[in-house]
């Protein structure tokens, strides 16, 4: 019979990868708490109003790639593209702005977009995602980035390159698309369909678009950065000179419009060169009437996500070994000893430490096999003349010695080694 297999661009993480994963996680929470982020939940499908109001109806992410489908009560649905939206839709829900402080959040989970799948780009991908609710300081911004730089720095990643941009606020981004439409005019219909009806429909979003020839005719292409007002090129200023204080290095980037209608003023992208065409490990950007836009306070926000994906495979590249926290694995020979090391490992386990054991009855030769396989810092050997003399056989995998243990005490003294005291 035929097996079934995954849906296409959507992948299993096999336990021989979760690793790398709760190692980017764990870095990922370290950092954002310390920061002062604190985590939220939200679910994966919501209402698919939601999206096309805030990310845009014209934008690839709603027209093309939504997950969106009906439910059993006819209430139209969508698996979530990003969790930007699903995060102001609950802090508007739950009334989470407060007047005096700001609120930090950050989630990490799976999003869904209907791309043609490639390396580096998925149909369930997973974002780490933080967000600042109620500030407009450009502090906040360089904050962020510098922020966004550290952790993925300290996962173990170097070589990454911080592009940043403005877009303006509606006001001067209003007399820019009037500019941007007559050029788009003016080249006649040389751009793609696509491009000619978002001339139309949404002038900025033809920067989104992956066709060559359209790349090229936007070469020469007028600039929003160039024709930002007073305060935006102030605060995007500000922010620029906040980034130098903290030493975060970037580069200003005029292209980067980033997919999302949300935006304005400060945008970013961090990209690295060893991902081939798909080569944004994260973006965000400032969103300061979104909250409103969707039925809350007029606050200003700003956030960012992070492809986990990209992030890991990027980590494989520089490090091709993960080092394994030392367990333990317990080789019982014959009945009794594998009856003694049945309770030994469960005593282990009992007080913190990772232990396994062959519950078989192999022989040595094999479990030692397994036991190297399954990266086991060391071996416990017990058998019939080692129990008779309440003694048992420690062999240190990594410096490849052996010594004698007393099976009374063996746990303390596991412990002990496991610490690192002898
Ligand atoms: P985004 O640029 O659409 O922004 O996605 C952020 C990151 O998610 C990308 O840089 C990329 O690493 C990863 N990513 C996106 N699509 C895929 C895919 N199909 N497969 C694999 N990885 C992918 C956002 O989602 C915004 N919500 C970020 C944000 C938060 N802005 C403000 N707050």
């Amino acid at each position: 019979m035929q097996s079934i297999q995954a849906v296409r661009g959507m992948n299993d993480i096999l336990p021989d990868q979760v690793r790398w994963w709760q190692r980017v996680e764990n870095k990922a929470r370290e950092v954002l708490e310390r920061f002062g982020y604190r985590e939220i939940r939200t679910p994966v499908a919501e209402k698919l109003e939601l999206f096309a109001r805030s990310i845009g109806q014209s934008t690839d992410i709603v027209e093309k790639e939504m997950y969106a489908f009906q439910d059993r009560n006819g209430d139209m649905l969508a698996l979530r593209p990003e969790a930007t939206a699903s995060i102001v839709r609950s802090y508007v829900q739950h009334g989470l702005q407060t007047d005096s402080a700001i609120l930090k959040l950050y989630q990490i989970g799976p999003m869904f977009r209907h791309e043609r799948p490639q390396k580096g780009r998925y149909r369930q991908f997973h974002q780490i995602d933080a967000e600042v609710f109620g500030t407009d300081s450009p502090m906040i911004d360089a904050e962020m980035m510098h922020m966004l730089s550290l952790l993925i720095e300290g996962v173990g990643i170097s070589g990454i390159v911080l592009n940043i941009n403005t877009l303006g606020c509606p006001q001067c981004r209003q007399a820019y698309r009037e500019t941007l439409k007559d050029f788009l005019a003016a080249k006649g219909d040389e751009f793609c369909q696509d491009c000619m009806r978002r001339r139309e429909t949404n002038p900025l979003r033809v920067f989104d678009c992956k066709v060559e020839k359209c790349q090229a005719l936007l070469e020469s292409a007028p600039m929003l950065i160039d024709y930002v007002c007073e305060d935006c090129r102030a605060h995007f200023d500000a922010v620029k000179d906040y980034l130098e204080k903290l030493g975060t290095r970037y580069a200003v980037n005029p292209r980067i419009v980033r997919g999302l209608d949300y935006y304005m003023r400060t945008t970013f992208e961090v990209i690295s060169d060893r991902l081939g065409s798909q080569n944004a490990i994260g973006g965000g950007g400032r969103y300061n009437g979104l909250v409103r836009d969707l039925g809350g306070p007029d606050v200003a926000a700003i956030g960012f996500a992070i492809g986990m994906e990209r992030l890991i495979m990027l980590l494989q590249q520089e490090q091709q070994d993960m080092e394994r926290a030392p367990g333990i694995f317990i080789a019982g020979l014959g009945e009794l000893p594998r009856q003694r090391a049945f309770l030994l490992v469960q005593q282990l386990r009992g007080r913190g430490l990772e232990a396994e054991m062959d519950y078989e009855g192999r022989s040595l030769k094999s479990q030692m096999r397994r036991a190297g396989k399954s990266g086991a810092g060391y071996v416990l050997i017990l058998g019939e003349e080692e129990l008779m003399g309440r003694q048992i056989q420690l062999r240190d995998m990594q410096a490849k010695t052996q010594m004698v243990l007393s099976l009374d005490d063996v746990v303390e003294s596991m412990l002990r080694i496991a610490s690192g005291a002898i």
